[in-house]
């Protein structure tokens, strides 16, 4: 392979990955002067980030003016579990507003209240209106406005282009290499800095809200490369998929129905989350079904208990349909009509609305909808420094869901949306400025680059070895029975096991075809992804032997002090397999600390952090 004959592009940043995180950090590094590219699986406007439906979260008090930075970041915080990582938690909550606002400046249509300022609604484990949006369509405005302020700004897309892997010059990153995925030929982007603004890896399971493109090629990239990940063993399950009609299972039932008045029954017509309300949310939970219905028109009446996190409200549904109280599909039932006119549903949830009636022939506004947990999200990710964004590797950097720490054990719906604009921002920033301080252009070698190229066309080449398609479905049942809501030592080792013999396999994988259009090589290369992306995940969950956010173990129940204390970092050992250490988590300054852990009658009436700094 003459390498000089591959088509090559220079930059200074490349950013790869067109969802939210991606586009605003190359829209940052743009704007303090870097040439910049983004590299993107698909076209442009069609990144998984036009899926996330409810909304934006930051503290902008517009629709109840008691809200503000600090109870954001309260709510994080005990979201998380107190795992996140306090500085981003920080940086998140104060940052959030000012984005939001700066979208709009860049032509973001949101929802009005009625004094005409930007619409916040109600979702799980926030305590006050908080979710800017736009309908239930939110990331679909958010990508559409950063799309054209980044495509006015001079920034250069290379679309439909897979990356492969990265390069580095000695310990600093040099660039990736990266095929088309139309024509298969092969492209070199040598560059100064790399953004990574993947995504995550929910394609390894088999019941998911994520779209194709969600196979983990940047966590295994960075793996690959040297990078830390972190908080794997987090993997958020959204309570709410659709779970009917089979071809359509798993796809999102936005929270947004629930922080709009929807409520949850179970077989027996039951409102079944009063019983499940933990005790650390108990003081705000209503724990009537009269307090619950006087929400949110009386202003001092507690949330319900569907307003309760992510993980707790999966963990119930799970439970009622083990009790054989589920739905006739192995859900529960998810009401809105009895509770909001049908006008108004179809103005707030038009695609929740527009989604059952096609995939479903239902109609919301009329009949509850049948829902169960569908693997939605990656807490952890690629370990990063909080204000740079940068990882362990120099010039490599993360933002968005690829990146771990601001969501610890749980992530709070809506706070995805606001972490894309934050931290991508950060990450462009982080990016120009490591690029400025450069005195030589990194340059990595010929063999780096044919080596990666090697392994995809091997795929092609050898004469016979197994089907991609086949090894997915059996890594996506591995994971799906095994590494699932809940899960046990027994089944994680079993899950290990099984992991490493598709990783052997997965050495034998055959496409047949030319590298044109062929579905099946793609598949195969993300095969490569997946396997490593779930291989962490199961790794770590078992090293963590207590129960904690979206990490339930059944053989080591409820939250155990010490693991408190540390957050899990993998990296790949000298055999590739994932070697995974506890480390100590970094005291917060003892304002973080106080707010995090106050009374929410302490934090409002500013005996508690009322001398936390604002500013960042
Ligand atoms: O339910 C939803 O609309 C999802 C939002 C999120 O994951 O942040």
């Amino acid at each position: 392979m003459n390498v000089s004959e591959i088509q090559t592009f220079e930059h200074d940043v490349l950013v790869i990955g067109a969802g939210g995180a991606g586009l605003c950090a190359a829209i940052e590094a743009s704007a303090q002067g870097m040439d910049t590219a983004v590299v993107c699986k698909s076209l442009l406007g069609k990144a998984h980030t036009v899926m996330a439906e409810g909304g934006m979260a930051a503290a902008m008090g517009n629709v109840d003016a008691r809200d503000n930075w600090k109870i954001h970041f309260r709510d994080t915080m005990r979201g998380g579990k107190f795992l996140n990582q306090w500085r981003m938690a920080e940086l998140h909550a104060k940052l959030a507003p000012e984005r939001v606002r700066e979208l709009e400046r860049w032509g973001a249509v949101f929802d009005r209240t009625k004094d005409g300022l930007i619409a916040q609604r109600n979702f799980g484990g926030h305590r006050y209106p908080r979710l800017a949006h736009v309908g239930d369509r939110t990331g679909l405005e958010l990508i559409r406005t950063l799309q054209d302020h980044g495509v006015h700004q001079g920034i250069t897309f290379h679309m439909e282009c897979t990356a492969l892997g990265l390069l580095k010059d000695g310990d600093r990153i040099a660039g990736a290499c990266a095929y088309w995925r139309e024509t298969g030929r092969f492209v070199i982007f040598r560059a100064k800095a790399v953004i990574l603004a993947t995504g995550g890896a929910g394609k390894a399971w088999r019941i998911t809200s994520n779209s194709w493109e969600y196979t983990g090629d940047g966590f295994a990239m960075a793996y690959d490369a040297g990078a830390e990940l972190m908080d794997m063993e987090f993997t958020q399950f959204h309570p709410t998929g659709m779970v009917w009609p089979p071809s359509v299972r798993g796809t999102l039932v936005t929270e947004g129905v629930r922080g709009e008045g929807g409520i949850l029954k179970n077989s027996e017509g039951e409102r079944f989350m009063f019983r499940y309300i933990p005790e650390r949310f108990a003081p705000e939970t209503a724990d009537t079904i009269e307090e619950a219905d006087r929400w949110p028109d009386d202003p001092n009446a507690r949330r319900p208990p569907e307003l309760l996190t992510r993980d707790v409200v999966a963990r119930a549904i799970l439970a009622e349909v083990k009790a054989g109280r589920g739905s006739p599909h192995g859900g529960a039932f998810l009401d809105i009509a009895s509770r909001r006119p049908a006008d108004y549903i179809k103005r707030k949830l038009p695609s929740m609305y527009h989604q059952f009636k096609e995939l479903a022939e239902l109609d919301i506004t009329k009949e509850p909808m049948e829902v169960g947990p569908t693997m939605h999200y990656f807490m952890g990710g690629i370990r990063v420094d909080p204000d740079t964004e940068m990882t362990n590797v120099p010039g490599l950097f993360a933002c968005g869901e690829c990146a771990a720490g601001l969501h610890g054990a749980n992530r709070l719906g809506g706070n995805s949306l606001s972490d894309l604009i934050v931290f991508g921002k950060l990450a462009g920033t982080g990016a120009a400025e490591y690029v400025r301080s450069l005195s030589s252009s990194p340059k990595a070698d010929d063999e780096q680059i044919t080596a990666i190229f090697r392994a995809a066309t091997d795929i092609l080449n050898r004469e016979s070895g197994e089907n991609p398609y086949l090894l997915h479905e059996e890594l996506q049942d591995t994971m799906q029975e095994l590494v699932g809501i809940v899960r046990t030592g027994e089944q994680l080792s079993e899950a290990i096991e099984r992991i490493g013999v598709l990783k052997k396999r997965a050495q034998n994988l055959k496409a047949h075809g030319t590298s044109q259009y062929n579905p099946g090589w793609h598949e195969a290369i993300s095969v490569h992804s997946l396997l490593t992306a779930a291989d962490i995940v199961a790794h770590a969950a078992l090293v963590r032997e207590e129960s904690r956010g979206a990490h339930t173990r059944l053989d080591f129940e409820g939250e155990r002090e010490e693991w408190g204390k540390v957050n899990l970092v993998v990296r790949k050992g000298a055999d590739g397999r994932p070697v995974v250490e506890k480390v100590e988590r970094t005291p917060p300054p003892r304002y973080l600390e106080e707010i995090a852990y106050a009374k929410i009658e302490e934090l409002e009436s500013g005996k508690v952090g009322a001398d936390a700094p604002d500013g960042v």
